[in-house]
Order: structure tokens, then sequence, then C-alpha cells
């Protein structure tokens, strides 16, 4: 999407071990007309395939999966990465190791959110190693609940999540595809 490609040569970073920053408008501030725009073409892409929930991974993915649930006019699921103590009902979870950041956690989802009608779509800020996304996978199998597919906001292509995603036959829909961050350079 050129929006946001522009969005990011205008004022993503490259920083060392292939990481772009982008807390100017995603991470840290949000640029709130941009994820507007995002989540709209996110939900347009999607359109017509029987989504009843948008699900994302607290807490970068939230604010363009909120505009996406809003034009799909469905409920946005948060998937938390620390059980908070007032969960008090029965969850799902699952373990997600995290390459770039060298972390562990339990993804946990409360079994009341998710139930074996729903059809999911799964919308994340990033897709490098694919871990977040293959994790949220598996606890909607748990639910026995389906699958619609993965959106994310900008994909590295070098790096193995669309691969991963779609060795499991699951669609794929990337808004920007980063194909190398060599020498400080962003290219598509
Ligand atoms: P995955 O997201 O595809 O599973 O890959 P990986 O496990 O390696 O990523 C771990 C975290 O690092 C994810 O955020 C992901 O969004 C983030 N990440 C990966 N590459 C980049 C990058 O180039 N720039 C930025 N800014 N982030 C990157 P998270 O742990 O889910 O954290 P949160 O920010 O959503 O809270």
């Amino acid at each position: 999407m050129k929006l946001l490609e522009e969005k990011i040569l205008k004022e993503g970073i490259v920083l060392a071990g292939d990481i772009l920053k982008v807390d100017g408008f995603i991470n840290h501030q949000i640029d709130i007309p941009l994820m507007e725009a995002l989540g709209r073409d996110m939900a347009e892409h999607f359109q017509g395939r029987g989504i009843t929930k948008v699900m994302t991974i607290e807490s970068s993915g939230i604010a363009p999966a909120v505009f996406t649930a809003k034009y799909l006019e469905v409920p946005l699921v948060v998937l938390k990465k620390q059980a908070s103590k007032n969960l008090k009902t029965k969850v799902w979870q699952t373990e997600v190791v995290s390459y770039t950041k060298d972390i562990s956690y339990d993804l946990t989802l409360a079994r009341d959110y998710l139930t074996d009608g729903d059809h999911v779509l799964i919308v994340d800020d990033f897709l490098a190693n694919g871990e977040a996304a293959t994790g949220a996978v598996r606890l909607i199998r748990k639910a026995h609940a389906t699958l619609a597919g993965v959106g994310v906001l900008i994909e590295k292509c070098f790096q193995p999540g669309r691969e991963k995603l779609e060795s499991q036959g699951i669609h794929v829909y990337a808004q920007a595809r980063i194909r190398g961050l060599e020498n400080g350079e962003i290219h598509f």
C-alpha cells in the first residue's frame, strides 16, 4: 500500500539487526488517520469471507486491528501476553518464543471470547518470524474456531514468517513488503 510505504520511507529508521523502528506512527506514538486507512484497506481485502472476529496480539497490533474490526463490523479479540489476575474464567494458552526480542511468553485467551462457530482474521503490525501469528493460530485451533487469514502492516520478506504460514495453507496479506534493510536503506 503506497500510503504505508511512503510513511515508512519518511519516518522509519533502520536499526542494527535488521530492525525497522516505527515508533513514531505504529508502536509508541500512533498515527490514527493512517491506522484507520490501513484498517479500512485490511477490511476491504478480507470482506465477504464470513469473518466473525478480528484477533490481535497486544500491544502494537491493537491500533490497526481496531479499525479493521470497525470496518468489518465485528468484535476485536486481544490476545494477552501476561495472564491478568482478573481472568477468573477458563483460558486457552500457548507458549510463543520471540526470536527478535529473545523472550518467550504464554499467549492467553479467555475461552468465552472464541467459540467453534467463529471465523477469525488475525491482524498484527509485523510479520517477521511468524511466531506470534503461529501462536494465535494454535489458540484458534484449540477453540475449534476457523481461520480466514493473517493480515499484517509490514512483512519482512527476508524472514520466514510468510513461508511458515503459507505452508499451512494460510492466506497472508501484507500492506508493505520489505525485501531488505541493507546499509540503513529500506527496499520494498
Ligand atoms: P513475529 O512477530 O513474526 O512472530 O517475529 P518475532 O517473534 O521475531 O517478533 C517478535 C516481536 O518483534 C514482535 O513484537 C514483532 O512485531 C517485533 N518485530 C519484529 N521485527 C521487527 C522490526 O523490524 N521492527 C519492530 N519495531 N518490531 C519488530 P511483539 O513482541 O509482539 O511486541 P509488541 O510490539 O507487539 O508489543
